[in-house]
């Protein structure tokens, strides 16, 4: 008998999964590229910190704090950008000739998570000689961006977070003869939440991830109409078992040339997120897109440019999982980016012609020790008009 279900349907019977209330539209199907690995080297706790270089540290300083980022340290060569929660600093940025993302740092939980990660990849445990102290150990992951791995890092003790407003709700009154009066100022960063990284390498890389740091993925998309050919992009956690973990603290895609696309940085709540984009659109900041929701992770977003044109994210609200919950399925599109939100824009989907971006196109296209090929082209161009 011939089935009247589309292939995608076919490929996609399957058992109800968390994700279903999740807005994922699918789960996995038997063949699918496995979301966590069996036995990985180690299992990272979390993102510690990203390292930027900038032309002009001053400059980069007084935009971190139109973005409500505090200063941990700054000397003529680095800039050490925290947020108000007990831990690591969320940002190192060193003087460099251009504006750039240099790579991202790992928690492990001990020292021997180190030695074995060392042991793994025939890298090797170096003392940390800056502030903070601890063990570290460098790699490069197969897109060719750096990936360090931290252990025994002195903590940063914690500053005043920013309060939070007492709401009204229908008959739920907690405000009585008291009105909502919020500062104009910047949203207060509270501690660093995810990378997003394109590379051509997809497959490889997410991989990589999972076998050495022990990542497991929340939610895979793929290219409209191709689901039998896998992802194109993944939202990956940290495995803290039953300790929940927030739904992505990496996120890859399949794009023409490895690079940063954002990162995201924690603040109070919504009254925050909003006030804070009014301060930054008062101080001449360039909105990439915002303010939404997304679906997957579920986070309140706000996306600003930085005076050298990297992407940052203010979140808040955002999914926390712990080791149960499996991986959701789902088509990447434009408008299923976000449950309400202005469209998305061009600038945040990096689709703005520029030579660049056509240069990149052409090395994937000829590069065929990548994953990134003319029908992967079609299928990022059907993303950008769904
Ligand atoms: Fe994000």
């Amino acid at each position: 008998m011939i089935s009247s279900r589309t292939l995608d349907e076919e490929l996609c019977v399957t058992v109800k999964t968390p994700h279903q209330d999740l807005h994922s539209q699918r789960g996995p199907v038997t063949g699918d590229r496995p979301a966590r690995a069996a036995n990985p080297v180690i299992k990272v706790e979390d993102l510690a910190w990203l390292e930027f270089e900038k032309p002009d540290l001053d400059a980069a300083e007084r935009f971190a704090h139109d973005f409500g980022f505090t200063t941990a340290e700054h000397t003529p060569l680095e800039l050490v950008l925290r947020g108000t929660r007990q831990g690591a600093p969320c940002v190192l940025v060193r003087q460099g000739s251009a504006s750039r993302y240099v790579g991202a740092t790992f928690r492990a939980a001990d020292r021997g998570d180190l030695d074995r990660l060392a042991h793994a990849t025939g890298a090797a445990v170096k003392e940390r000689a800056t502030a903070g102290g601890g063990h570290v150990v460098s790699l490069t992951d197969p897109s060719g961006i750096p990936v360090s791995v931290v252990a025994g890092v002195e903590e940063l003790p914690a500053l005043p977070r920013q309060p939070t407003q007492v709401f009204n709700f229908g008959n739920e009154v907690r405000r009585i003869n008291a009105t909502q009066r919020l500062p104009r100022e910047p949203a207060k960063v509270e501690r660093l939440g995810h990378v997003v990284l394109e590379t051509p390498r997809f497959g490889r890389a997410l991989d990589w991830y999972l076998e050495h740091l022990g990542l497991i993925v929340s939610d895979f998309l793929y290219f409209p109409g191709q689901r039998e050919r896998g992802p194109t992009m993944a939202f990956i956690r940290c495995d803290r078992g039953v300790t929940p973990a927030d739904h992505h603290t990496l996120a890859m895609l399949l794009g023409p040339a490895p690079r940063y696309v954002h990162s995201a940085y924690q603040v109070a709540d919504l009254d925050a997120i909003a006030m804070g984009g009014q301060f930054l659109k008062d101080r001449g900041h360039t909105r990439a897109w915002g303010i939404g929701r997304h679906i997957q992770g579920s986070q309140i977003f706000d996306y600003w440019r930085d005076p050298g044109g990297l992407m940052v994210e203010h979140f808040a609200d955002g999914d926390l999982f712990d080791n149960t919950v499996e991986v959701g399925w789902a088509e990447m599109s434009a408008s299923g980016l976000a449950q309400w939100g202005p469209p998305v824009t061009r600038d945040f989907l990096g689709a703005n012609p520029s030579p660049r971006l056509v240069r990149d196109l052409v090395a994937a296209l000829r590069d065929r020790d990548n994953e990134f090929d003319a029908r992967r082209l079609l299928g990022l161009a059907k993303v950008a008009s769904r």
